[in-house]
């Protein structure tokens, strides 16, 4: 059974079919990137997932459960977790304390009311800050980062409470090259224990972190697979082409 499956996914929009019958299969462990043109309904299919939007026909399964009718907060507790692109850092705050209460907001009230639980907070915010480069500007507060560190702030806020799929929706954007290619050094390691969607205009990126592809365009999948697969696929060389 794979860990995510979104089957026959339709949303319209009024009197616009954003998605029609759009698919997404993700394994455990795997990274998968959604790609296509703009406006073929890759957010709108990330929010589908998320529980963000409700789809007007389809089915989403997480965990051998179907989920199409849960709620945003039930598919969290589920393991999803996602990062859109409003951002949901605390700008006074301090990267500790964003951290703290991302976490926290993980952890049983009977966890919080025992002071020992202090400690081990402490320790696992030190520890995602410092796997986010992040840990000489613990104490600084939030809104002086600068773009790409605010973006990584925010995906370690995404894995404080250990998801097992991470959705991310061009988290890249308004990035520098640097901090591009520093993103993607910083996502590997969670390969480990989760699975990743990430929807990216930039296709070198793409092309370096994921193991599969999924195309949309016009709210349908044009093609699924493998990376070298997308590549060698002609109809998505075609809409590229048809873009640039
Ligand atoms: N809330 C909404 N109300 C009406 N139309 C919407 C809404 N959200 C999205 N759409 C429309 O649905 C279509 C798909 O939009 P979506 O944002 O999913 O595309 P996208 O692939 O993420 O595009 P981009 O690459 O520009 O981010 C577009 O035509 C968009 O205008
Ligand atoms: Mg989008």
């Amino acid at each position: 059974m794979p860990l995510l499956e979104a089957a026959g996914i339709k949303k319209i929009f009024g009197k616009l079919t954003a998605l029609d019958g759009a698919a997404l299969t993700v394994g455990e462990n795997e990274f998968h990137g959604l790609i296509g043109p703009n406006g073929s309904g890759k957010s709108t299919l990330m929010k589908c997932i998320a529980g963000a939007e409700v789809p007007t026909q389809g089915k989403v399964s997480f965990v051998n459960t179907d989920i199409t009718a849960f709620t945003p907060t039930e598919r969290a507790r589920a393991g999803m977790s996602l990062k859109f692109q409003i951002t949901s850092v605390l700008p006074t705050l301090t990267l500790y304390d964003n951290i703290l209460l991302a976490l926290q907001a993980q952890s049983s009230l009977f966890d919080l009311l025992f002071s020992r639980t202090r400690g081990v907070l402490h320790d696992q915010v030190m520890t995602m800050l410092t796997q986010f480069r992040l840990a000489d500007r613990a104490f600084d507060a939030a809104a002086a980062l600068s773009h790409g560190q605010q973006q990584w702030l925010e995906i370690a806020m995404a894995l404080a409470g250990k998801p097992r799929l991470l959705l991310l929706d061009e988290p890249t954007g308004g990035m520098s090259l640097e901090e591009r290619r520093v993103t993607g050094e910083l996502l590997q390691p969670i390969k480990q224990h989760c699975s990743l969607v990430i929807v990216e205009h930039d296709l070198d990126f793409i092309r370096d972190i994921c193991d599969r592809l999924t195309v949309l365009d016009q709210g349908k999948v044009l093609a699924s697979g493998t990376v070298s697969e997308i590549q060698a696929n002609k109809a998505v060389q075609e809409i590229y082409l048809r873009r640039a």
